[in-house]
């Protein structure tokens, strides 16, 4: 029988039209966001030491797997995966007979890693994806049938480029979207409705505590008498400013700018109460002399790993643990200035 509808072809889609020679919204750099199909683009991109749009760049990846050292057959699980870049990695050193099972909250960007994954050859059984938040590390290891525990665990803690960069998921002050910051948005407030109903004392303690903010009185009364008007990126990057002393340099103002936005979303994605929930199973998702790691960005991140590896060395949970912590080389920071506040710390289980 034939089809009675007729071919009807596909609507022509024009490029987005951008100012200029070269695209600088996110929407605009559709070459970039089809990665596959312009890779001469994205290394050059890559060259003059950015993130192609749509994409992230693995961070530490060689000290990574130094201290992880996969081997084939091994069970790991990446608890953070985000685009894959560390994931591809370590699967390449699992086979044969390996498997990762990866995690990520994310529900958004979480299918189109595990589809470009998938595209690179790994199976269901060499690659198991799940959709959950680290804190419920033990219970996605029981789901999938791994009870003793696995070889070697680790996270990479904090957004991806691609949450960064996305204007539509609100986490940064430099693309203008509605300000939400969920990694998950199908849970719990976004930023603007955190806001909206903060008091004063309560706001002043997050941007203290979560990211050592010196004007935290002055930016928490200025966004309390904004209330209920602040719901994009853009006009909460506006009032933050208006908040700080005029003479301020414009780089002291940024840096308020930017640690505003990383206590909100530390704030609003529970960042401390879920690594601390991870830190506390670690141990008990791992095989003897199973081997753990975390790349953390902030200090508050980095003290709590420091603090629980230290812990668990002292009571003979942990056998060893880094003394130092690994940061990336000059050259890494030169290709990626989004490593520079990276730290590696690692531990191997008794
Ligand atoms: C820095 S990126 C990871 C990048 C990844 N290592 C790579 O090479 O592409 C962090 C990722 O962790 C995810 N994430 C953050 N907190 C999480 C949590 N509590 N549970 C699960 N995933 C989380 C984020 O959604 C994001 O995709």
């Amino acid at each position: 029988m034939t089809d009675p509808t007729p071919d009807v072809p596909p609507p022509h889609r024009r490029r987005p039209r951008y100012r200029g020679t070269h695209p600088r919204r996110f929407e605009e750099k559709y070459k970039e966001r089809a990665f596959e199909q312009y890779p001469e683009l994205v290394a050059h991109v890559r060259s003059r030491g950015q993130t192609p749009a749509g994409q992230h760049v693995p961070i530490l990846t060689e000290e990574l797997l130094g201290v992880l050292a996969p081997q084939p057959g091994e069970r790991g699980i990446d608890c953070t995966l985000g685009w894959g870049g560390h994931a591809e990695r370590v699967l390449a050193r699992l086979a044969p007979g390996g498997s990762l099972l990866a995690l990520d909250v994310d529900p958004i960007e979480l299918p189109q890693s595990e589809t470009r994954l998938r595209a690179l050859g790994h199976d269901e059984r060499a690659l198991l994806v799940r959709h959950t938040n680290f804190a419920a590390l033990s219970k996605a290891l029981h789901e999938v049938g791994w009870p003793e525990g696995a070889d070697f665990v680790y996270a990479d803690l904090g957004v991806s480029s691609m949450q960064l960069d996305g204007p539509a998921r609100g986490f940064s002050f430099q693309h203008d979207g509605p300000l939400d910051m969920r990694m998950d948005p199908r849970r719990g407030p976004s930023a603007a409705q955190w806001l909206a109903r903060v008091s004063v004392p309560e706001l002043r303690a997050v941007l203290r505590d979560n990211a050592d903010e010196p004007y935290a009185l002055a930016i928490a009364q200025a966004l309390a008498a904004q209330r209920g008007t602040l719901d994009t990126t853009t006009a909460l990057a506006r009032a933050i400013r208006h908040a700080l002393p005029e003479h301020l340099p414009k780089a002291a103002a940024d840096l308020s700018v930017r640690r505003t936005f990383q206590a909100l979303r530390i704030e609003v994605n529970h960042e401390f109460e879920v690594l601390d929930a991870w830190l506390r199973q670690l141990p008990g998702c791992l095989r003897s002399g199973g081997r753990a790691a975390a790349l953390t960005f902030h200090s508050g991140e980095d003290r709590r790993v420091k603090h629980s590896f230290q812990q668990g060395l002292r009571d003979g949970t942990y056998s060893a643990v880094c003394d130092e912590v690994i940061r990336p080389t000059r050259a890494e920071q030169r290709s990626n200035p989004r490593s520079a506040p990276a730290k590696l710390r690692w531990a191997r289980k008794a």
